[in-house]
């Protein structure tokens, strides 16, 4: 979603903008803008649509000047124009603003303010905050921010600049994450760290009610009453590598490249196959807590809610706890039964999503604990949670996700080992379930070698309308994820199903036209799906799938298969994905759709 960036130094202000809103691109926007101090006025440059525009104008007419800040904008007030894209300027135009999150009581704030004179030229709720800082300023940009803050209710992250105190950049965080990065005598003010990698690894995560000043030398952190506070420096520890395409022609495909590696550091010092268990240091939760878990509760959304499903499963069976799978932002809105033996696992990529924010504070305000499973460091999730289990997959860029979904459930099968082996699972068995955890970055590895046959199969169909998508038991959640791979890049009409359910209903749209993706490797129930795959044959339908040993049972009823190495049943949902990742992406590209900044969606969305 929406991305802020600013920069004070000595050197020229805008190619560091401008890379920083480049690097944010993925998070999904719709227009783009930057304000910069030349001299002692404040410029601004904004555009509707892709960065590629604005950065025309620049090259048109260039702004020079050491501060500035700059905002990708993804619309929730207001249509994606120019004259809603930030930065939004104060009446006088002294004042300049970039905001992510909600100012709840903008309308409330808007009246009083035009009724004392001041003209809206936007229809934001960020551009209050402008007015306001205008309105109260007596000297000090920051005491003018703070006393705004005052009268602000929602959700922020801001960067403000003023042409009236010109040295700084005042910084707040509430809801919406913001960091600073230090570098030498400059400073940047980023919603991402991806933002400002090139630049700097030492950085300061803001946690919510900070304020800061930030001066080419120096930046203090404040709190809402101007008092100093002292906020540890962090090093970022990932390559400038990880957030680049490295030679793929999308971020996409790398990270589904990348999966025997990423799938390999979710394990690695954490995986004790001798002892067919676990060692997760984060997750602070002692012997007889992990014993007094009545009930699970898994809540995230997306493509983190399909791994939580396929989570469910792994532990009822194998640790014999009742799990109950929510979305989000369901969640937060019941009245759901929780008590301080509840465990409430929170699944993330970004850290940063509202709803399953809101969602695990929800739990945590009923008594349960809170467990995260989340891949960015420092997010807002990973530092509330009572313990955690960091994916280390690395940066995911591609809207789309698609390693971080299998860290998730690598992850998942790693607290489900030691919870079971807690809970009386055998080592021989758990030993088994290790045994096959290790294989699987050799096993995906095999798979992606064989990827060209995917391309063919999505040739085949790029040009079909609609798609379903059926599996059973631990493969039905792969059968959801498999289609929301597909609607996500290539704006086709995919649906997921239990195959037997089927019948119920999706049935009656098969014919010669439609194609089936049948999840069905050679686990417990595949003779039930075999069934299955008859009663769509028997309608005509163009039926793919994914197995995993030579099946006389299938021939004659396939029209193509995809092979994937066996594993455990509990494991098929971690193969079977990646074809289903491919086939997305390959039909995607074929279609000549942007597969890394798909059109509407945002790779982290924070707002409700
Ligand atoms: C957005 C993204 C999805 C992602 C979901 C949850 O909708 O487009 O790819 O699965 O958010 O994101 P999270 O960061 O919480 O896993």
């Amino acid at each position: 979603m929406c991305g802020i960036i600013g920069y004070i130094g000595s050197k020229p202000a805008t190619p560091f903008l401008m890379e920083g809103l480049r690097r944010m691109e993925y998070r999904g926007y719709d227009s783009a803008g930057i304000a910069i101090l030349d001299g002692a006025t404040l410029v601004t440059r904004r555009a509707a649509g892709k960065i590629a525009k604005l950065e025309a104008s620049l090259a048109a007419a260039p702004v020079a000047g050491h501060v500035g800040i700059g905002h990708t904008r993804w619309a929730t007030h207001g249509p994606p124009t120019e004259r809603n894209a930030h930065p939004h300027l104060s009446a006088d135009d002294t004042v300049a603003v970039v905001h992510n999150g909600i100012i709840e009581n903008a309308n409330a704030l808007r009246t009083a303010l035009q009724d004392t004179g001041y003209v809206f030229r936007s229809d934001t709720d960020t551009e209050v905050v402008a007015h306001l800082v205008q309105e109260l300023f007596d000297g000090s940009l920051e005491e003018a921010v703070i006393m705004a803050l005052r009268k602000i209710e929602g959700t922020y992250g801001l960067a403000v600049v003023s042409s009236r105190d010109p040295g700084k950049i005042v910084v707040a965080r509430k809801g919406s994450p913001l960091l600073i990065g230090i570098g030498e005598h400059e400073h940047f003010v980023a919603s991402d760290a991806s933002a400002i990698l090139a630049h700097t690894r030492q950085v300061v995560y803001l946690d919510d009610g900070d304020v800061a000043v930030l001066e080419a030398d120096g930046y203090r952190v404040l709190d809402i009453d101007a008092l100093p506070l002292t906020r540890k420096v962090d090093k970022i520890d990932w390559e400038l590598g990880a957030i680049e395409r490295g030679g793929f022609a999308h971020f996409m495909l790398k990270e589904i490249f990348e999966q025997p590696q990423t799938v390999e550091n979710t394990m690695r010092g954490r995986l004790i196959v001798e002892d067919g268990t676990s060692k997760l240091g984060g997750i602070n939760l002692t012997h007889d807590q992990l014993m007094a878990i009545d009930n699970i509760i898994i809540t995230a959304c997306g493509t983190s809610w399909h791994s939580a499903l396929i989570g469910e499963m792994m532990i009822e069976e194998l640790c014999r706890i009742p799990v109950e799978v929510e979305y989000a932002s369901e969640f937060r809105y019941r009245n759901p039964i929780v008590t301080d033996r509840t465990l409430c696992i929170v699944i993330s990529q970004s850290g940063e999503t509202a709803d399953t924010l809101a969602a695990m504070r929800e739990a945590k305000r009923r008594g349960a604990r809170t467990l995260g499973l989340v891949n960015v460091v420092g997010s807002t999730i990973a530092r509330e949670d009572d313990g955690g289990i960091y994916l280390h997959a690395g940066p995911e860029i591609g809207v789309a996700s698609t390693k971080a979904f299998t860290s998730q459930v690598v992850a998942l099968a790693l607290f489900t080992l030691k919870l079971a082996r807690k809970r009386g699972l055998s080592v021989t068995r758990g030993m088994e379930f290790a045994q096959a955890l290790a294989a699987l970055p050799a096993q995906i590895q095999q798979v992606l070698d064989r990827a060209e046959q995917v391309e063919h199969i999505a040739a085949e169909f790029k040009r079909a309308p609609n798609f379903l998508y059926l599996g059973r038991g631990v493969n039905f959640p792969v059968a959801l994820e498999g289609a929301l791979k597909l609607k996500e890049i290539s704006y086709i009409h995919a649906e997921g199903y239990p195959a037997a359910e089927m019948k119920h209903g999706p049935i009656a749209l098969i014919d010669e036209m439609m194609p089936v993706v049948f999840v069905a490797p050679h686990d417990a129930v595949f003779d039930k799906v075999v069934s299955n795959v008859q009663e769509v044959k028997a309608r005509k339908g163009n039926i793919i799938a994914i197995t995993s040993r030579d099946e006389p049972a299938l021939q004659g009823l396939v029209d193509y298969e995809f092979r994937i190495p066996e594993t455990v049943d509990l494991l098929t949902p971690i193969l079977a994905s990646v074809p289903l990742q491919l086939l997305a992406y390959y039909i995607a590209v074929q279609r000549g759709a942007n597969v890394d900044q798909p059109r509407n969606l945002a790779k982290s969305v924070t707002v409700e």
